[in-house]
């Protein structure tokens, strides 16, 4: 096996060399700190591998996302979100047989416990929709609390795949007063969500194909992404073998973050806020590039991608697609291109490589297609169910899996006396 060698202290070290099926290598440093006391310090773990997976691959230079080795743009085109969870979940594409009883069993898990319900309204319904989306999913572990054993994974994931669709629906509805839809078990995956969250119990409802369409392919596109933040919260939570509901309420929690998933929502309010200060878009350009000030440009940038998100590539052109059917002529758009055209041409941006990301499109879909901003980031959640899962079943089905917990460089104080109270 190649070594690598490291100097420190006069003396040698070697480190095992790992290298992955696309050709990335690691330094494995697993023993340096019982070797050398040394432990690696890497803030943000921008350089640190946590773990091997094969479930999603990035090469953030190149602008590459492949799902157990089949690139995005492919699977965008030509699949569904059922079926790349499926992938994501079991590691292959399903067959006939396959695809047909995993449909079936998620349309025979989707209903909630009638109980349930009555914790949506114990919910403020002016919350946050994650906050309540957050809540419900970690209540489902009050209604399932045994997932430890490994012969319930798949069961559990089933389980969460199918109701994380109702939670989110009724989440909506909750949100703006109107009674709760219940599944309907003749519509797809992502038909029924749109039914569910869209169809008020008077009137008869179809389901837009175009609207269908194009949330089935933002869903894919956000099925997961190797060890962003929340994943890594799932990963680090289930490492305990924590509930499985709990640990995913975690990530949930995680991706709700204005520098993750809660991008999108902020995305759209900054172009509202754009918008009204005349479309000034130069002046918010500026602001982001000045150091004195905490704004950013939200929704662009990313910790991995250093060329193009080519989820975002995929999105502005649905984006494109779906504005024109809609007949949609959104101001916020005109706002959307100007910022996008200033990044692609301003050293600032353009030496950081901070490109947009799929958050910065995702939200204008949205919007077109009627949703309420607070309600943006559930749906990335929606679709992020699959990573979680299929990152959770990897680590659960390790062989030797460990408990996560990381080192430190403790800087506090040393030596300190106790004080009585009455002498401080
Ligand atoms: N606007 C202006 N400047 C930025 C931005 C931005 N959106 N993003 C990064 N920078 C600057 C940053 O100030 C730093 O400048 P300098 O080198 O002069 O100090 C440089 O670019 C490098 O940025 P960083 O903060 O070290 O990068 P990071 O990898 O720690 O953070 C990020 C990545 C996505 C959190 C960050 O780019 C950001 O806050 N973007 C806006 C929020 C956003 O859109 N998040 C969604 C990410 S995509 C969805 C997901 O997968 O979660």
């Amino acid at each position: 096996m190649e070594q690598a060698k490291l100097i420190f202290r006069d003396k040698e070290y070697l480190l095992p060399v790992h290298e992955g099926s696309e050709g990335e290598v690691a330094l494995d440093i697993s023993q340096l700190r019982a070797q050398s006391g040394a432990v690696t310090y890497d803030p943000g773990y921008g350089n640190t591998g946590a773990c091997k997976s094969s479930i999603t691959f990035i090469d953030g230079d190149k602008g590459i996302l492949h799902y157990r080795g089949y690139p995005i743009e492919e699977l965008a085109e030509k699949s569904s979100f059922i079926e790349v969870s499926y992938l994501l979940i079991h590691g292959h594409l399903p067959t006939v047989q396959e695809l047909e009883k995993y449909k079936h069993e998620l349309v025979h898990h989707s209903l909630l416990h009638e109980d349930m319900k009555k914790m949506f309204e114990g919910i403020p319904s002016t919350a946050h929709p994650m906050g309540t989306l957050a809540t419900l999913v970690a209540a489902l572990g009050a209604f399932y609390d045994d997932t430890t054993k490994k012969s319930d994974i798949d069961a559990n994931c089933i389980r969460l795949m199918a109701k994380m669709k109702t939670i989110a629906a009724f989440t909506y509805k909750r949100c703006i007063g109107q009674p709760y839809v219940y599944p309907n078990n003749k519509l797809s995956y992502t038909a029924d969500l749109i039914h569910m969250m869209y169809k008020v119990p008077s009137d008869q409802f179809e389901v837009s194909p175009l609207i269908e369409e194009v949330l089935d392919k933002v869903l894919i596109l956000h099925a997961d992404h190797e060890q962003n933040c929340s994943t890594s919260t799932v990963r680090m939570a289930g490492s305990s073998h924590a509930n499985l509901f709990a640990t995913v309420a975690a990530g949930v929690g995680a991706l709700w973050g204005a520098l993750h998933g809660g991008a999108n929502q902020e995305v759209l309010e900054m172009l509202e806020m754009i918008k009204n200060d005349n479309c000034d878009y130069k002046k918010y350009v500026n602001l982001a590039k000045d150091k004195n000030s905490d704004f950013k440009l939200m929704g662009f940038g990313h910790r991995v991608y250093k060329n193009f998100d080519p989820r975002a590539k995929i999105l502005k052109a649905s984006c494109d697609k779906v504005l024109a059917k809609l007949g949609v002529n959104d101001p916020l758009l005109e706002i959307a291109m100007n910022l996008e055209r200033v990044a692609l041409e301003d050293p600032y941006f353009v030496e950081r490589k901070l490109y947009p990301n799929v958050d910065f499109y995702s939200g204008i879909i949205y919007k077109a297609i009627g949703l309420p901003v607070n309600m943006f980031t559930v749906m990335f959640a929606l679709g992020r169910v699959p990573g979680w899962l299929a990152q959770w079943k990897e680590m659960r089905e390790e062989a030797g899996q460990r408990i996560s917990r990381p080192r430190q460089i403790y800087t506090g104080a040393v030596n300190q006396k106790y004080v009585p109270i009455e002498q401080r």
